[in-house]
């Protein structure tokens, strides 16, 4: 913003149902010429939507979105020299939203407060250099709006006999309006957006519409997806449409019992008028939907369903002979598209739609290759760190953590630090820096690094074991009981030191990085403390390790806590667990994201692709052929009887399992950097599992890396395009590195016969 706040944090005096509307009216002073430059900043206490003369601000929705509002409240800026007028009204509606909504599982609400409210300021620069200020304060009015109710769990409600945009438009009679109030509100804490806004993507058409058994009217629009459903629709005044929202479907019914107490429930009651209707003051996770009340036979030209989530642009992308993993990687970035919606949320339907840590902790890899999420999960990191210097270095299990409002132990609130979830503290910038080569983000979030790498460290037993203390561990882990899934096979003290040793190893690297060699020094000595009890704890001669499951296993050997040798028996091991369980899934979280890089790096590639083709469930592709659209929580959240998975948590849209789409960038697609940020990159497919032909595509900071590679009888060709500038590495298999030119490039080479360790070439 070009100048300081000088505007008030103004609440209405009547809360009109939660959704007021607030305005200002203003002429533009005369004498200056005319205007040469207008901006308009805006935050608020609930969610906002900003109009000049009835027309919207920006194309944003459901901003200032959800940050840690303790300490980082946002604004948003608009150039809106082109909505002024000689007479102008800056119009704003209010919403609950996180602030003031509900949040969480218990039912709780308003953790940030109990008022709405708006701060806004208006800067309009003249020619002759004037300036008129127009902000929030205490002459402004509010109003009542059409919108009667509104959650971002529990859906909206409109009345459209209540609508009009008069308000918006100088001159208006306002009855029923009140006055404000300025609250007391430190304009300290407001900041602008690191991440993009959330936006409306694109709109999708139903698919189907027919009636279900119990009689209701169901709309399939054939994709799990976020948002909301709009449409313009005339009927007698005072009918009410209701409209309800469901991932899946069971026994031909919406299957809502996975949203837990999310209503999800939109009604909209008709003036009699030709009506526009679009809930913007809630969200939705859905992939059907059942309308009640329509006034006619419902038609699929009657509504569309508007896709929102932040304003990503989407950068990688991958494609290959098998149609199977085709719609596996498009329920990825599906998953992930409805999950970054302002913060990076386990799942977005449910009575959660939290910033789980853990979750965005090992899915960050395969994010930062399919969107631009840069200034996304910086903006997050700025809150992650704030939360954990309020909380002595801890990082909490959500960002923003509402959990430590919770009066209910289950909220785990205080309860860690958490291998894996705490650990997103290093893991995600290390993520970032990888795919953007910025050093700014490992400088940001340096001393939120090393606290959490020390909080960790005061907790290692005195030979170096994280061996206390509470831990989710391979949460989710398939031959759990479903309504366990901590009861995970991995001893969950071997998954926190393994992740202790990569999280100091992370941050030694962080450290030499940013020039700071005594930290480097001192990190780097953490972790062979605790890689050297790792072994003489964990893992005997033979290489078995403690709890002797695949995930143990994947994470050793990814994580680099084994020598060669007990590596190799390691990995055997491993090879032999994955074959034994009929290349069924037996990972959770912690283990899923690291199993096939695991048998890649050990040279049991077959293997990796055997697991990831598997269509018995639990597999990757089990979901695939239950037509899954995103990604599920459980591998079974939908059981082969197409009912649902009786657990408490069962959501369709969770990105965390889909964190092996990083692998098929890197292995099957063949892009990975060689250095942090793509300068140098390593092209290095590995085909196998029967596939004849992947592509990959990367916009990099340094422009497009492309790789195609096809096998036809005997040969390997790999078409490639490097951006000017980037040094390419050409690595085949059984072929020596080549180094690549920049443009395209084409190279055929023998298939190799694919041998395995200790079998004969
Ligand atoms: C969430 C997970 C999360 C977990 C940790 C669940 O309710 O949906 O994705 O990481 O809790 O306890």
């Amino acid at each position: 913003m070009c100048s300081e706040w000088s505007a008030a944090m103004i609440s209405p005096v009547d809360d009109f149902a939660g959704a007021p509307l607030l305005r200002t009216e203003f002429a533009l002073e005369p004498g200056h010429g005319t205007v040469r430059a207008a901006e308009l900043a805006v935050s608020s206490l609930g969610i906002f939507e900003a109009y000049l003369n009835g027309r919207a601000v920006g194309p944003d929705v459901l901003s200032p979105g959800w940050s840690s509002y303790e300490w980082r409240l946002r604004y948003r800026t608009y150039d809106v020299k082109d909505l002024l007028a000689p007479s102008t009204v800056l119009g704003i509606s209010l919403g609950n939203g996180w602030s003031r909504g509900r949040l969480g599982w218990n039912g709780n609400r308003a953790f940030y407060g109990d008022r709405l409210a708006v701060i806004a300021q208006l800067e309009v620069t003249f020619t002759d250099g004037h300036r008129q200020l127009v902000r929030t304060d205490q002459r402004w009015r509010a109003g009542p709006s059409a919108t009667l109710a509104n959650d971002l769990y529990g859906g909206q409600v409109i009345d459209a006999r209540r609508a009009g945009d008069g308000w918006m438009h100088p001159g208006a009679a306002l009855a029923g309006w009140g006055g404000v109030e300025s609250l007391a509100f430190d304009t300290g804490r407001l900041t602008p957006y690191i991440g993009p806004p959330v936006v409306r993507h694109e709109a999708v058409a139903p698919v189907g519409i027919w009636r279900s058994p119990s009689g209701r009217t169901l709309v399939d629009f054939g994709q799990n997806l976020v948002g909301w459903l709009r449409f313009t629709v005339q009927g007698a005044a005072g009918t009410e449409i209701i409209i309800r929202h469901a991932e899946v479907l069971e026994h031909g019914e919406l299957g809502v019992r996975p949203l837990r107490s999310a209503q999800a429930t939109d009604r909209f009651v008709l003036s009699g008028e030709m009506d526009h209707f679009e809930p913007t003051k809630t969200f939705h996770g859905f992939r059907y939907a059942e309308v009640t009340g329509w006034p006619a036979e419902l038609a699929a030209s009657d509504l569309e369903a508007v896709v929102v989530h932040s304003d990503l642009r989407r950068t990688g992308y991958f494609e290959c002979s098998d149609p199977m993993l085709n719609q596996l990687h498009a329920n990825v970035s599906w998953g992930m598209r409805g999950n970054f919606l302002d913060v990076p949320t386990d799942c977005p339907q449910r009575d959660e739609r939290l910033g789980w840590t853990g979750d965005i902790a090992v899915f960050a890899p395969s994010a930062v290759f399919l969107y631009d999420v840069d200034g996304f999960l910086r903006d997050w990191l700025r809150d992650l760190a704030a939360e954990q210097q309020a909380q002595d270095g801890l990082v909490p299990a959500v960002i923003p953590d509402v959990l430590k409002y919770e009066p209910s132990p289950s909220s785990l609130a205080g309860l860690g630090p958490i291998a894996i979830w705490s650990d997103a503290a290093v893991w995600v910038p290390w993520a970032l820096w990888q795919a953007y080569g910025d050093r700014a983000v490992l400088a940001d979030q340096y001393t939120s690094m090393t606290a959490h790498a020390r909080r960790v460290e005061s907790l290692l037993s005195p030979a170096g074991l994280w061996d206390t203390g509470f831990q989710l561990g391979d949460w989710l882990d398939p031959q759990a009981p479903p309504g366990d899934p901590f009861r995970a096979k991995a001893d969950s003290h071997v998954v926190a030191t393994a992740c202790a040793y990569r999280t100091a190893t992370i941050v030694a690297n962080c450290a030499q990085e940013l020039a700071r060699p005594e930290d480097a020094r001192y990190f780097r000595v953490l972790a062979e403390r605790v890689r050297a009890a790792f072994n003489q704890h964990y893992v005997d001669r033979n290489g078995i390790i403690a709890s002797d499951c695949v995930t143990v296993y994947a994470l050793a050997i990814t994580f680099g806590l084994l020598d060669e040798q007990l590596r190799a028996r390691a990995a055997d091991r491993l090879s032999r667990l994955v074959r034994e369980n009929g290349y069924r899934i037996s990972t959770g979280f912690a283990g899923t994201p690291y199993v096939t890089d695991a048998l890649t790096q050990t040279g049991h590639l077959d293997d990796a692709y055997r697991l990831l083709l598997e269509r018995q469930c639990p597999s990757w592709l089990y979901p695939v052929t239950m037509g899954a659209t995103t990604i599920w929580e459980r591998w079974d959240s939908m059981l082969p009887d197409a009912t649902i998975n009786p657990g408490e948590m069962t959501s369709f849209n969770h990105y965390a399992l889909g964190a092996v789409a990083d692998w098929m960038h890197r292995t099957v697609g063949g892009i990975a950097p060689l250095t942090p940020g793509y300068a140098a990159v390593l092209i290095a497919p590995q085909p196998g599992g029967g596939l004849t032909w992947a592509r990959s595509r990367l916009e990099t900071r340094h422009g497009l890396v492309d790789v195609h590679w096809h096998e036809t009888g005997h040969d390997l060709t790999v078409e490639t395009v490097i951006p000017a500038g980037v040094t390419g590495v050409l690595r085949l298999p059984g072929e020596p590195d080549r180094e690549l030119a920049c443009g395209p490039q084409i190279i055929t080479v023998p298939v190799h016969s694919r041998t395995k360790p200790g079998e004969p070439a």
